[in-house]
C-alpha cells in the first residue's frame, strides 16, 4: 500500500533533513562574520521548515496506516513518530523564535565580525538543543524501522528502545550545557588542544565501529544454521501432554503398490536455451524441455514419476504444487525426503485425486531451481472425455535472469506462439506463475471467464471483458471462451501485439492480428461468480486461529547480512511453526505491513478465502493454494487439516522465501528423519 512507502521513505528521509538543519544550527555560533550567521540560521531554519513538512507527511501516513488497523502502526505509532514529533514540538516553541530573533540581529551579506553577545546567542542550547534532539529522534526512527519489525511487539522493546534514546538525549543536554557554560566563561567552548579533541572523537567513532563490528560478527554467527537441524525439531516444545503416537513422514506416502494407472519419467539436466533476447544461457530442465514435459493424468488415477538426476551437482526433487499428494511425495529436500543427487533417482506414487490446474518444480533449492527452468505443468483432467471441439492448453508464466536484466516469458520462449482454433471450438488456456513477482495477463478480442483459481472451479462464472488477470506467482487461473471468429491476443503487456515473441495469437486461420491489449479493470476473485455451499463461513467456529504478520527489515540469514521478509518478525528456523491436529478446523490471519507481494502457499491443503481487509468474500467460493498479500492487505483463510504431515508454508516469491520466509504447518506428533544443514545435501529453498 502506498501509505506504508511513504512513511517508510519520510522515515529515510528524516534523517537527512533533520541533519543539514542540526549542522548548521550547532554551527551558527562559529560563523566568521554576520553575514555568514544570517545564512546558517536561514538554512537551519529552512532545513527544520523540510523536516516538519516530511514529520507531518509521516504523521498523516501513520494516521492513515492506522485506520487499518493498529496493527500497521504499533512501533511507528509508539516509537518512531513521538521521538520526533516532542522534539518538532519544542523546536517550534523555543528554537524557530530564537533563531528568527538571532537572525534579526544579524545581517545579510554583511562582513562584519560577531560580537561576544551575537556568538553566546547562537550557541544557547535553549534553542540549538531541540533541533539536535529531534535529529537523534529520526536517527532513533530510521534505525527501528529498519531494524525492528516485531509483532505482537513487546514492551520490552518499547521500554529499550526509549530508555536508549532517553540516555542518549541526556548525555547530549549535558554536553551541550557544559560546552555553552565553558563558553560563557573562556568564550570558547572547547577544551584542550586540538590533538587532545581529536583523539576524543577517534576514541568514541573507534568505539562505536568496533561495537557495531562486534555485534555485526555475533549477529552473523547466531543465525548461521546448524550444521545439521530438523525442519521439525521444535515442534516438540508445542505439543501438548497427550500427543498422539508418533509416525514418521516416511509412513505418509501414497500406493506403494499396485500397477500406475500413468508413468512418466523426468531427467534433470543442464540445457543450452535461447532467450527471448537472443542471449544463450544454460538451463536446468526437465527432460531437456522448458517448460518440462506437460504431464496430464486422470482424475483418480494412481500417478508413477521417476525422477532422476543427471547432472545437475547440487540435487532436485520435485513438488507438486497445488496437488494434495500424501507428505512422503511432497518434493521438499529435507522434510519429506533427501535430494536426489546426480546419477541418483526417487520415485514418487500418489493418486490424482482433484481436478485442476497444478505445476511442479525442484524444491531444492528452489529460488535457484525454479529461476533456471526446472518446472513444469501438471494437469489432472476429470474422468470423462472432453467435448469436441476443445482446444486445452497449458500457458506458463516465467521471468528469465538474462544479462542486460529480466526477461519475461510467455508459454515458449522466444517467439510469436500462433494457434489455430475453429470458430465455436472451447477454448481452455491454463495459465500457471512459475515466476516470483505477479504477472499481469491481458486478453483481447473475446469476452471470458476465469473458470477456475488454483485447480478449483469457480461457481457461476461470468463473462469479462478487457480485465487484466494479475495472477500470483505460483498461482493458476484457468481461462474459458468460445471462439470467435476472430483474432484472439494473450500478452502479458498492454499495447499492440509484438510480432517478435512473448505473446500467444489465437486465430481461426493462423493469421492476423489481434487487437491491442488495454489497461482494463485488475479481476478480482473476492468478488466474482456467485455463492455456493462452502466448508467456513463467518459463524464456524475454529479449532486453531494463526495470525502471520509480515514485514521486512535488515537482518541476518544464514550468517548473511540482508534485507528479510519477516512472519511475527522472525524468519526461518524462527518462523512460526503452526501445530495442527487431524481434523481440526484452522483459520489463519495475514496481514501484510511490508512493501514487498508475499504469495503465500501452504503445501498440501487447499484454503478457503474468507475475506480480505475485513471485507467477506460475496462471489463464488474462493479456493486457493497460493495467495497473493499484498503490502496494506489482511486476509482470513481456513482449511481443514485432513492430510498429516509436515508442510511447508511459505512465500513463493521463492526469493523471499530464501532467506527465511517460510513458516511451517506440522500435525502433532509427525517426525520427520530428514534434515538440513551444511552437514546435508538439502537446501529446500
Ligand atoms: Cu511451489 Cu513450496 O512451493
Ligand atoms: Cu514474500
Amino acid at each position: 500500500m502506498l501509505w506504508l512507502m511513504v512513511n517508510f521513505a519520510m522515515t529515510a528521509l528524516l534523517p537527512i533533513f533533520g541533519g543539514i538543519a542540526a549542522w548548521n544550527a550547532s554551527l551558527a555560533y562559529r560563523a566568521p562574520t554576520k553575514g555568514k550567521l544570517y545564512s546558517r540560521l536561514r538554512s537551519s531554519l529552512i532545513w527544520t521548515g523540510i523536516s516538519g513538512l516530511a514529520l507531518f507527511v509521516k504523521a498523516t501516513a501513520i494516521v492513515l496506516l492506522g485506520v487499518s488497523g493498529w496493527l500497521f502502526v504499533e512501533d511507528k505509532a509508539t516509537m518512531q513518530l513521538p521521538m520526533v514529533a516532542i522534539p518538532a514540538a519544542a523546536i517550534v516553541l523555543f528554537s524557530i523564535p530564537a533563531a528568527k530573533a538571532i537572525r534579526a540581529a544579524a545581517v545579510k551579506a554583511s562582513k562584519e565580525p560577531l560580537t561576544v553577545q551575537d556568538r553566546l546567542a547562537a550557541a544557547a542550547p535553549g534553542w540549538v538543543f531541540p533541533v539536535l534532539v529531534s535529529f537523534v529522534g529520526s536517527l532513533a526512527a530510521a534505525v527501528q524501522a529498519l531494524f525492528i519489525a516485531q509483532w505482537p511487539l513487546k514492551t520490552g522493546t518499547v521500554i529499550a528502545v526509549w530508555s536508549f534514546y532517553a540516555t542518549f538525549v541526556y548525555l547530549l543536554w549535558i554536553r551541550q550545557k557544559r560546552n555553552y557554560c565553558r563558553f560563557v566563561v573562556t568564550g570558547s567552548p572547547k577544551t584542550g588542544t586540538l590533538a587532545v579533541r581529536i583523539s576524543w572523537k577517534f576514541g568514541v567513532l573507534l568505539t562505536v565501529v568496533l561495537v557495531a563490528a562486534v555485534g555485526f560478527m555475533f549477529g552473523a554467527k547466531a543465525s548461521r544454521l546448524p550444521e545439521r537441524m530438523s525442519m521439525a525439531d521444535h515442534m516438540h516444545a508445542h505439543t501438548g501432554g497427550n500427543a498422539p503416537q508418533f509416525v514418521s513422514v516416511t509412513e505418509l506416502t501414497g500406493p506403494r503398490t499396485g500397477t500406475p494407472d500413468r508413468s512418466f519419467t523426468l531427467e534433470a539436466k543442464k540445457t543450452m536455451i535461447t532467450l527471448p533476447s537472443g542471449e544463450k544461457k544454460e538451463a536446468w530442465t526437465y527432460n531437456g524441455q522448458l517448460p518440462g514435459p506437460e504431464l496430464r493424468v486422470k482424475q483418480g488415477e494412481l500417478v508413477e514419476v521417476t525422477l532422476i538426476n543427471k547432472d545437475i551437482d547440487e540435487g532436485v526433487t520435485i513438488h507438486w504444487h497445488g496437488v494434495d499428494v500424501p507428505n512422503r511425495e511432497d518434493g521438499v529436500a529435507g522434510l519429506t525426503q533427501d535430494a536426489v543427487m546426480p546419477q541418483q533417482k526417487h520415485v514418487y506414487r500418489f493418486i490424482a485425486e482433484k481436478t485442476g490446474t497444478n505445476w511442479y518444480h525442484s524444491h531444492q533449492q528452489s529460488s535457484k531451481q525454479v529461476q533456471m527452468g526446472l518446472y513444469g505443468v501438471f494437469i489432472v483432467e476429470p474422468d470423462t472425455t472432453l467435448p469436441q471441439k476443445t482446444a486445452d492448453m497449458a500457458v506458463v508464466l516465467h521471468n528469465w535472469q538474462a544479462e542486460n536484466g529480466t526477461s519475461v516469458s510467455l508459454g515458449e520462449l522466444n517467439r510469436l506462439q500462433r494457434k489455430i482454433a475453429e470458430p465455436g471450438t472451447l477454448v481452455r488456456l491454463r495459465f500457471v506463475n512459475a515466476g516470483n513477482m505477479r504477472a499481469p495477463i491481458h486478453i483481447s478480442g473475446v469476452p471470458f471467464q476465469v473458470a477456475a483459481i488454483d485447480g478449483t472451479d469457480i461457481h457461476e462464472p461470468k463473462d469479462l471483458t478487457d480485465s487484466r488477470l494479475d495472477l500470483a506467482a505460483g498461482g493458476r487461473y484457468d481461462v474459458t471462451f468460445v471462439m470467435p471468429n476472430m483474432v484472439v491476443g494473450i500478452s502479458r503487456q498492454t499495447g499492440p501485439f509484438a510480432h517478435d515473441g512473448n505473446v500467444l495469437v489465437i486465430s481461426p486461420s493462423n493469421e492476423g492480428v489481434p487487437p491491442d491489449a488495454v489497461k482494463g479493470p485488475i479481476f478480482d476473485p473476492a468478488s466474482y461468480g456467485t455463492p455456493a455451499k462452502t466448508k467456513f463461513g463467518t459463524d464456524t467456529r475454529y479449532d486453531r486461529n494463526y495470525k502471520l504478520v509480515f514485514d521486512n527489515r535488515l537482518g541476518f540469514y544464514n550468517g548473511k547480512f540482508t534485507f528479510v521478509h519477516t512472519i511475527n518478525g522472525t524468519i526461518f528456523p524462527d518462523a512460526p511453526m503452526l501445530t495442527v491436529r487431524e481434523g481440526e478446523l484452522v483459520k489463519m490471519t495475514f496481514v501484510n505491513r511490508g512493501f514487498d507481494d508475499h504469495p503465500m502457499h501452504l503445501h498440501g491443503h487447499h484454503i478457503q478465502v474468507l475475506s480480505r481487509n475485513g471485507k467477506a468474500v460475496t462471489g463464488s467460493p474462493w479456493i486457493a493454494d497460493t495467495l497473493n498479500v499484498a503490502p496494506g492487505e489482511t486476509y482470513e483463510v481456513a482449511f481443514v487439516a485432513d492430510n498429516p504431515g509436515i508442510w511447508m508454508d511459505h512465500c513463493h516469491n521463492l526469493n523471499h522465501a530464501a532467506v527465511g520466509m517460510s513458516a511451517h504447518i506440522a500435525y502433532e506428533g509427525v517426525l520427520s528423519p530428514f534434515e538440513i544443514g551444511s552437514a546435508t545435501v538439502n537446501l529446500p529453498e
